[in-house]
């Protein structure tokens, strides 16, 4: 049985980028692992948040993970913030990490360019990412393609760490889907979809109503050819479309491009639309029971202590190891 650790920040309802890159992945290896999923708000405060707004958010993105298929029975659901153990190893991490190597994450970069004011939680971000995974062991962990550059830095600093002090991380492996790692934003399809977009129109959020979802998808940017195929060089918006269609569906990218041979975009279009409508309705049902219930508070709870339990145990090894 292998250990498995992954966080969504809770930064705004989430697109269906999260979902297929990640989510979707979670409940597939809940069967048959120790699956911890985490809901980041430490990470999401590196950017400024409005109070009530992320409490609404912590809570939204605990029922999706639930109204996704995370079952509480077989996985640890919980909120980082309610895990000490996370910043303080963190700091520790941090420690062990240099700013130049902090400075090279391409993701820090992106979300500090242009921008004049600049938290220093945001350079310091994959250190606390880091101890997310290390404190619970964790064999592996399942992102999207954009989280790559973060685990490498994981791995060096976990390798760094048991070298310097003493053997107690594991290494974790990275697992990165093979369709649907890097779902694009529906109006600059060369930019990953992300739930902190600002234009609204680029992402297909988790709760969209059918009208929204048949809009945006209609609305997507693609090119003039007219040909369904698959290239994300030359055509990167009918490609999204088509991986966006193919795992909604289970078809793989070739029998839709045969399917769709000598078809319109229309047609294409209004039958992706109708596949993301059917693997968000059940979702979406689930959610609004579960959103405002006192089960959610109390499977978070639960979470929280089995969470704190096997945390605690890792820091005190780290905190020993250091010297502290
Ligand atoms: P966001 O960038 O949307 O705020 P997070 O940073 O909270 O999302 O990431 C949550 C998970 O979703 C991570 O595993 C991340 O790799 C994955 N993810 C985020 N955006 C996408 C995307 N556009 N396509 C595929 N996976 C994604
Ligand atoms: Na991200």
């Amino acid at each position: 049985m292998k250990t498995i650790f992954s966080g969504i920040q809770p930064s705004g309802t989430l697109t269906i980028g999260n979902y297929l890159g990640a989510m979707k992945h979670f409940v597939d290896l809940q069967d048959e692992n120790n699956c911890y999923f985490c809901i980041v708000d430490e990470h999401a405060i590196t950017v400024p948040q409005d109070r009530l707004k992320l409490r609404e958010n912590i809570r939204s993105l605990a029922a999706l993970y639930l109204a996704s298929g995370i079952d509480s029975d077989k996985s640890t659901l919980f909120i980082q913030s309610e895990v000490s153990a996370h910043t303080q190893l963190g700091w520790m991490m941090q420690s062990i990490s240099y700013i130049g190597e902090l400075e090279r994450m391409t993701q820090f970069k992106d979300k500090t360019n242009g921008k004049e004011a600049v938290s220093s939680s945001l350079l310091t971000y994959p250190p606390l990412m880091a101890a997310d995974i290390l404190l619970y062991s964790t064999d592996i962990v399942p992102v999207g393609d954009d989280q790559k550059q973060h685990l490498e830095l994981t791995r060096n600093l976990a390798q760094r760490f048991n070298n310097k002090f003493n053997d107690i991380f594991t290494i974790p492996e990275v697992s990165i889907p093979e369709v649907g790692a890097r779902i694009m934003s529906l109006q600059e399809p060369t930019k990953k979809m992300s739930k902190s977009d600002v234009n609204v129109k680029a992402s297909i959020f988790m709760l969209d109503d059918e009208k929204k979802i048949e809009k945006k998808i209609k609305s997507a940017v693609t090119d003039s050819e007219g040909i369904v195929t698959f290239d994300k060089e030359n055509k990167p918006g009918i490609s999204n479309l088509l991986t966006i269609h193919a795992i909604c569906t289970g078809q793989s990218i070739k029998q839709l491009v045969e399917r769709y041979d000598g078809k319109g975009y229309g047609e294409f279009k209004q039958d992706t639309a109708d596949a993301v409508i059917k693997t968000l309705k059940p979702i979406q049902d689930r959610y609004y029971q579960l959103v405002e219930s006192q089960e959610l508070d109390d499977i978070l709870d639960k979470g929280a202590e089995k969470a704190n339990f096997a945390a605690t145990k890792m820091l005190v090894k780290a905190k020993k190891a250091m010297g502290l």
